[in-house]
Protein backbone atom coordinates (compact mmCIF):
# COMPACT_ATOMS: atom_id res chain seq x y z
CA UNK A 1 0.00 0.00 0.00
CA UNK A 2 1.52 3.35 -1.04
CA UNK A 3 1.65 5.76 2.12
CA UNK A 4 -0.48 8.96 1.94
CA UNK A 5 2.50 10.77 2.49
CA UNK A 6 1.89 12.71 6.41
CA UNK A 7 4.89 13.71 7.66
CA UNK A 8 5.47 15.28 11.56
CA UNK A 9 5.98 19.03 10.03
CA UNK A 10 3.81 22.29 10.91
CA UNK A 11 5.88 23.30 7.39
CA UNK A 12 4.06 24.97 4.58
CA UNK A 13 4.15 21.99 1.90
CA UNK A 14 6.79 22.77 -0.56
CA UNK A 15 5.34 22.62 -4.34
CA UNK A 16 1.62 23.13 -3.59
CA UNK A 17 -0.49 25.61 -4.51
CA UNK A 18 -0.83 27.44 -0.62
CA UNK A 19 -4.85 27.71 0.69
CA UNK A 20 -6.37 30.67 0.51
CA UNK A 21 -8.98 32.01 3.09
CA UNK A 22 -11.98 33.59 2.15
CA UNK A 23 -11.94 33.84 -1.73
CA UNK A 24 -15.07 33.16 -3.65
CA UNK A 25 -13.69 32.14 -7.19
CA UNK A 26 -11.52 29.43 -8.15
CA UNK A 27 -7.84 30.40 -7.91
CA UNK A 28 -5.53 30.36 -11.44
CA UNK A 29 -2.20 29.18 -9.81
CA UNK A 30 1.07 29.29 -11.65
CA UNK A 31 3.89 27.43 -10.57
CA UNK A 32 7.69 29.26 -10.05
CA UNK A 33 10.57 27.01 -10.44
CA UNK A 34 10.04 23.60 -8.85
CA UNK A 35 8.77 24.86 -5.41
CA UNK A 36 6.70 27.44 -5.18
CA UNK A 37 3.42 28.71 -6.74
CA UNK A 38 1.96 32.30 -6.97
CA UNK A 39 -1.70 34.06 -7.63
CA UNK A 40 -0.94 37.32 -9.05
CA UNK A 41 -5.13 38.17 -8.01
CA UNK A 42 -5.50 36.77 -4.68
CA UNK A 43 -3.63 37.64 -1.31
CA UNK A 44 -2.65 34.10 0.24
CA UNK A 45 -1.73 32.91 3.36
CA UNK A 46 0.37 29.83 4.33
CA UNK A 47 -1.23 26.37 4.86
CA UNK A 48 -2.22 26.74 8.56
CA UNK A 49 -2.11 23.55 10.69
CA UNK A 50 -2.84 22.98 14.21
CA UNK A 51 -0.77 19.77 14.87
CA UNK A 52 1.27 17.01 13.48
CA UNK A 53 -0.52 16.33 9.82
CA UNK A 54 0.11 18.17 7.20
CA UNK A 55 -2.53 18.55 4.04
CA UNK A 56 -0.66 17.53 0.98
CA UNK A 57 -2.10 18.93 -2.24
CA UNK A 58 -2.77 16.51 -5.41
CA UNK A 59 0.07 15.37 -7.34
CA UNK A 60 -0.59 17.30 -10.01
CA UNK A 61 -2.34 20.89 -10.95
CA UNK A 62 -5.68 21.36 -9.63
CA UNK A 63 -7.06 22.03 -13.38
CA UNK A 64 -5.17 19.36 -15.00
CA UNK A 65 -8.06 16.83 -15.19
CA UNK A 66 -10.34 18.87 -17.02
CA UNK A 67 -12.68 18.41 -18.45
CA UNK A 68 -13.59 15.05 -16.82
CA UNK A 69 -12.79 16.97 -13.36
CA UNK A 70 -13.31 20.82 -13.17
CA UNK A 71 -10.49 22.74 -11.28
CA UNK A 72 -13.73 24.13 -9.18
CA UNK A 73 -14.55 20.97 -7.76
CA UNK A 74 -11.19 19.97 -7.12
CA UNK A 75 -10.44 22.98 -5.30
CA UNK A 76 -13.59 22.67 -3.27
CA UNK A 77 -12.78 19.04 -2.68
CA UNK A 78 -9.37 19.47 -1.32
CA UNK A 79 -8.75 22.54 0.23
CA UNK A 80 -12.53 22.99 1.95
CA UNK A 81 -13.70 18.85 2.56
CA UNK A 82 -9.80 17.07 2.75
CA UNK A 83 -8.78 20.14 4.81
CA UNK A 84 -11.36 20.29 7.43
CA UNK A 85 -11.72 16.30 8.42
CA UNK A 86 -7.51 17.03 8.45
CA UNK A 87 -7.66 19.93 10.53
CA UNK A 88 -10.34 18.19 12.87
CA UNK A 89 -8.29 14.68 13.34
CA UNK A 90 -5.15 16.95 14.43
CA UNK A 91 -7.69 18.56 16.75
CA UNK A 92 -8.53 15.34 17.88
CA UNK A 93 -5.11 13.99 18.14
CA UNK A 94 -3.47 16.90 20.33
CA UNK A 95 -2.48 15.57 23.62
CA UNK A 96 -3.83 12.10 23.05
CA UNK A 97 -1.76 8.44 22.88
CA UNK A 98 -2.81 8.74 19.25
CA UNK A 99 -0.80 11.94 18.15
CA UNK A 100 2.67 10.36 17.45
CA UNK A 101 0.76 7.58 15.43
CA UNK A 102 1.07 7.05 11.59
CA UNK A 103 -2.22 7.26 9.87
CA UNK A 104 -2.99 3.89 9.07
CA UNK A 105 -2.38 2.78 12.84
CA UNK A 106 -4.60 5.47 13.97
CA UNK A 107 -7.67 4.45 11.58
CA UNK A 108 -7.23 0.72 12.93
CA UNK A 109 -7.09 1.56 16.18
CA UNK A 110 -10.22 4.13 16.35
CA UNK A 111 -12.31 1.93 14.38
CA UNK A 112 -14.23 0.50 17.69
CA UNK A 113 -15.70 -2.61 15.92
CA UNK A 114 -17.37 -0.72 13.29
CA UNK A 115 -19.01 2.06 15.62
CA UNK A 116 -16.37 4.33 15.11
CA UNK A 117 -15.54 7.24 16.77
CA UNK A 118 -15.24 10.99 15.82
CA UNK A 119 -11.48 10.68 15.37
CA UNK A 120 -11.94 7.64 13.19
CA UNK A 121 -13.95 9.61 10.88
CA UNK A 122 -11.63 12.28 10.50
CA UNK A 123 -8.29 10.11 10.45
CA UNK A 124 -10.13 7.86 7.37
CA UNK A 125 -11.76 10.94 5.22
CA UNK A 126 -7.59 12.19 5.78
CA UNK A 127 -6.23 9.42 4.64
CA UNK A 128 -9.30 8.37 1.64
CA UNK A 129 -9.10 11.66 -0.02
CA UNK A 130 -5.15 11.79 -0.27
CA UNK A 131 -5.36 8.08 -1.64
CA UNK A 132 -7.92 9.15 -4.02
CA UNK A 133 -6.18 12.22 -5.40
CA UNK A 134 -3.08 9.89 -6.23
CA UNK A 135 -5.95 7.41 -8.14
CA UNK A 136 -6.08 9.54 -10.44
CA UNK A 137 -3.72 11.12 -12.99
CA UNK A 138 -4.47 13.90 -16.35
CA UNK A 139 -4.46 11.65 -19.16
CA UNK A 140 -5.46 8.49 -17.04
CA UNK A 141 -7.61 5.87 -17.63
CA UNK A 142 -7.12 2.85 -20.39
CA UNK A 143 -6.19 -0.67 -19.68
CA UNK A 144 -3.90 -1.44 -17.09
CA UNK A 145 -0.97 -4.50 -18.09
CA UNK A 146 1.60 -6.17 -16.68
CA UNK A 147 0.73 -8.12 -13.54
CA UNK A 148 -2.03 -6.28 -12.73
CA UNK A 149 -4.17 -6.85 -15.48
CA UNK A 150 -3.21 -10.68 -15.20
CA UNK A 151 -4.81 -10.40 -11.68
CA UNK A 152 -7.91 -8.55 -12.86
CA UNK A 153 -8.62 -11.30 -15.52
CA UNK A 154 -7.59 -14.41 -13.01
CA UNK A 155 -10.12 -12.91 -10.37
CA UNK A 156 -12.79 -11.55 -12.33
CA UNK A 157 -12.51 -12.86 -15.81
CA UNK A 158 -11.98 -10.13 -17.39
CA UNK A 159 -11.07 -6.12 -17.59
CA UNK A 160 -14.65 -5.56 -18.70
CA UNK A 161 -16.25 -7.60 -15.90
CA UNK A 162 -13.96 -5.81 -13.23
CA UNK A 163 -15.03 -2.77 -14.65
CA UNK A 164 -18.61 -3.68 -14.03
CA UNK A 165 -18.27 -4.84 -10.57
CA UNK A 166 -16.66 -1.58 -9.86
CA UNK A 167 -19.25 0.44 -11.35
CA UNK A 168 -21.88 -1.48 -9.80
CA UNK A 169 -20.29 -1.53 -6.18
CA UNK A 170 -19.64 2.63 -6.69
CA UNK A 171 -23.37 3.30 -8.11
CA UNK A 172 -25.16 0.81 -5.33
CA UNK A 173 -23.19 2.28 -2.34
CA UNK A 174 -26.67 3.62 -1.06
CA UNK A 175 -25.72 7.66 0.66
CA UNK A 176 -22.15 8.82 1.06
CA UNK A 177 -19.37 6.56 1.05
CA UNK A 178 -16.42 4.63 -1.29
CA UNK A 179 -16.27 1.84 -3.76
CA UNK A 180 -12.52 0.32 -4.02
CA UNK A 181 -10.57 -2.47 -5.65
CA UNK A 182 -8.29 -3.96 -2.75
CA UNK A 183 -6.17 -6.58 -2.84
CA UNK A 184 -6.98 -9.31 0.30
CA UNK A 185 -4.65 -11.13 2.05
CA UNK A 186 -5.83 -11.24 5.09
CA UNK A 187 -3.11 -13.12 6.80
CA UNK A 188 -2.85 -11.26 10.34
CA UNK A 189 -5.96 -10.27 12.71
CA UNK A 190 -6.33 -6.59 13.16
CA UNK A 191 -6.15 -5.51 16.30
CA UNK A 192 -10.00 -3.86 17.52
CA UNK A 193 -11.38 -5.03 14.20
CA UNK A 194 -14.77 -7.66 12.74
CA UNK A 195 -11.90 -9.06 10.38
CA UNK A 196 -12.76 -11.80 7.94
CA UNK A 197 -11.58 -14.88 8.47
CA UNK A 198 -8.77 -16.32 6.28
CA UNK A 199 -10.34 -18.26 3.26
CA UNK A 200 -9.74 -19.51 -0.41
CA UNK A 201 -9.99 -16.22 -1.31
CA UNK A 202 -6.97 -14.96 0.20
CA UNK A 203 -4.64 -12.89 -2.05
CA UNK A 204 -6.87 -11.78 -4.57
CA UNK A 205 -8.48 -9.03 -5.77
CA UNK A 206 -11.33 -8.13 -4.20
CA UNK A 207 -13.96 -5.04 -5.44
CA UNK A 208 -15.53 -3.43 -1.96
CA UNK A 209 -18.13 -0.57 -1.09
CA UNK A 210 -17.96 1.31 2.16
CA UNK A 211 -20.22 3.63 3.90
CA UNK A 212 -19.19 7.18 5.30
CA UNK A 213 -15.51 7.17 5.78
CA UNK A 214 -14.80 2.99 6.62
CA UNK A 215 -12.01 2.03 4.35
CA UNK A 216 -10.72 -1.53 3.90
CA UNK A 217 -7.76 -0.98 5.81
CA UNK A 218 -9.72 -1.82 8.73
CA UNK A 219 -10.38 -5.49 7.43
CA UNK A 220 -6.87 -5.50 6.94
CA UNK A 221 -7.49 -5.44 3.17
CA UNK A 222 -4.33 -3.47 0.84
CA UNK A 223 -6.87 -0.76 -1.06
CA UNK A 224 -5.30 -0.27 -4.61
CA UNK A 225 -7.89 2.21 -5.91
CA UNK A 226 -11.01 4.60 -4.77
CA UNK A 227 -13.64 6.39 -6.24
CA UNK A 228 -15.31 8.64 -3.94
CA UNK A 229 -18.61 8.90 -4.31
CA UNK A 230 -20.13 11.34 -1.53
CA UNK A 231 -21.72 14.46 -3.92
CA UNK A 232 -19.39 16.91 -2.90
CA UNK A 233 -17.05 14.65 -5.14
CA UNK A 234 -19.30 15.25 -8.31
CA UNK A 235 -21.85 17.54 -8.07
CA UNK A 236 -20.56 20.58 -9.11
CA UNK A 237 -19.40 18.65 -12.59
CA UNK A 238 -22.49 15.97 -12.71
CA UNK A 239 -24.89 17.27 -10.55
CA UNK A 240 -27.02 13.86 -9.29
CA UNK A 241 -25.42 11.93 -12.30
CA UNK A 242 -23.64 9.50 -10.51
CA UNK A 243 -23.44 7.03 -13.17
CA UNK A 244 -21.51 9.27 -15.60
CA UNK A 245 -19.30 10.27 -12.95
CA UNK A 246 -17.77 6.29 -12.50
CA UNK A 247 -17.48 5.97 -15.58
CA UNK A 248 -15.97 8.85 -16.70
CA UNK A 249 -13.65 8.33 -13.53
CA UNK A 250 -12.71 4.81 -15.30
CA UNK A 251 -12.66 5.89 -18.42
CA UNK A 252 -10.43 9.24 -18.00
CA UNK A 253 -8.82 9.39 -14.54
CA UNK A 254 -7.38 6.51 -12.89
CA UNK A 255 -3.92 6.20 -12.65
CA UNK A 256 -3.52 2.78 -12.97
CA UNK A 257 0.38 2.95 -12.64
CA UNK A 258 -0.67 3.97 -8.86
CA UNK A 259 -2.90 0.91 -8.72
CA UNK A 260 0.19 -1.61 -10.23
CA UNK A 261 2.60 0.15 -8.08
CA UNK A 262 -0.13 -0.56 -4.70
CA UNK A 263 -0.31 -3.86 -5.75
CA UNK A 264 3.05 -4.76 -5.96
CA UNK A 265 3.69 -3.04 -2.17
CA UNK A 266 0.64 -5.26 -1.39
CA UNK A 267 1.50 -8.78 -2.67
CA UNK A 268 5.27 -7.77 -1.43
CA UNK A 269 3.52 -6.85 2.11
CA UNK A 270 1.59 -10.68 2.17
CA UNK A 271 4.16 -12.71 1.11
CA UNK A 272 6.35 -10.94 4.33
CA UNK A 273 3.28 -11.82 6.69
CA UNK A 274 3.11 -15.78 4.48
CA UNK A 275 7.16 -16.38 5.69
CA UNK A 276 6.13 -15.00 9.43
CA UNK A 277 3.03 -16.47 9.89
CA UNK A 278 5.16 -19.53 8.04
CA UNK A 279 8.06 -19.19 11.12
CA UNK A 280 5.63 -18.72 13.74
CA UNK A 281 4.23 -22.35 12.98
CA UNK A 282 7.38 -23.87 12.36
CA UNK A 283 8.27 -22.43 16.13
CA UNK A 284 5.55 -23.40 17.28
CA UNK A 285 5.95 -26.83 16.11
CA UNK A 286 9.11 -26.78 17.29
CA UNK A 287 7.59 -25.77 21.10
CA UNK A 288 5.15 -28.51 21.31
CA UNK A 289 7.82 -31.41 20.11
CA UNK A 290 10.20 -29.99 22.93
CA UNK A 291 7.37 -29.83 25.49
CA UNK A 292 6.39 -33.55 24.44
CA UNK A 293 10.06 -34.26 25.43
CA UNK A 294 9.73 -32.79 28.88
CA UNK A 295 6.49 -34.48 29.67
CA UNK A 296 7.97 -37.95 28.95
CA UNK A 297 10.76 -37.38 31.03
CA UNK A 298 9.28 -35.97 33.90
CA UNK A 299 7.17 -39.25 33.96
CA UNK A 300 9.82 -41.24 33.43
CA UNK A 301 11.28 -39.51 36.60
CA UNK A 302 8.13 -40.16 38.31
CA UNK A 303 8.27 -43.90 37.69
CA UNK A 304 11.47 -44.21 38.67
CA UNK A 305 10.28 -42.84 42.15
CA UNK A 306 7.76 -45.29 42.27
CA UNK A 307 9.86 -48.45 41.67
CA UNK A 308 11.58 -47.21 44.79
CA UNK A 309 8.76 -46.63 46.95
CA UNK A 310 7.80 -50.74 46.20
CA UNK A 311 11.31 -51.88 47.32
FE1 LIG B 1 -14.68 13.62 -0.59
Amino acid sequence: MVSPGYVLSTSTALGSPPLCYGRSKPTKWERIGRGGWTSPKLKCAPVSVRSQFLLTPPPYPLASLEPHMSQETVESHWSRHHREHLESLNTHVVGTELRDMPLEDIIIASYNKGDPLPVFIHAAQTWNHDFFWHSMKPGGGGRPSGVLLRLIERDFGSFEQFLNEFRVAALSQFGSGWAWLTYKANRLDVGNAINPCPSEEDNKLVVAKTPNAINPLVWDYSPLLAVDVWEHAYYLDYEDRRSEYISIFLDKLVSWDAVSSRLEVAMAKAEERAREEELREREEEDDTFLSDDESVQIYLDSDDGDDSDVE
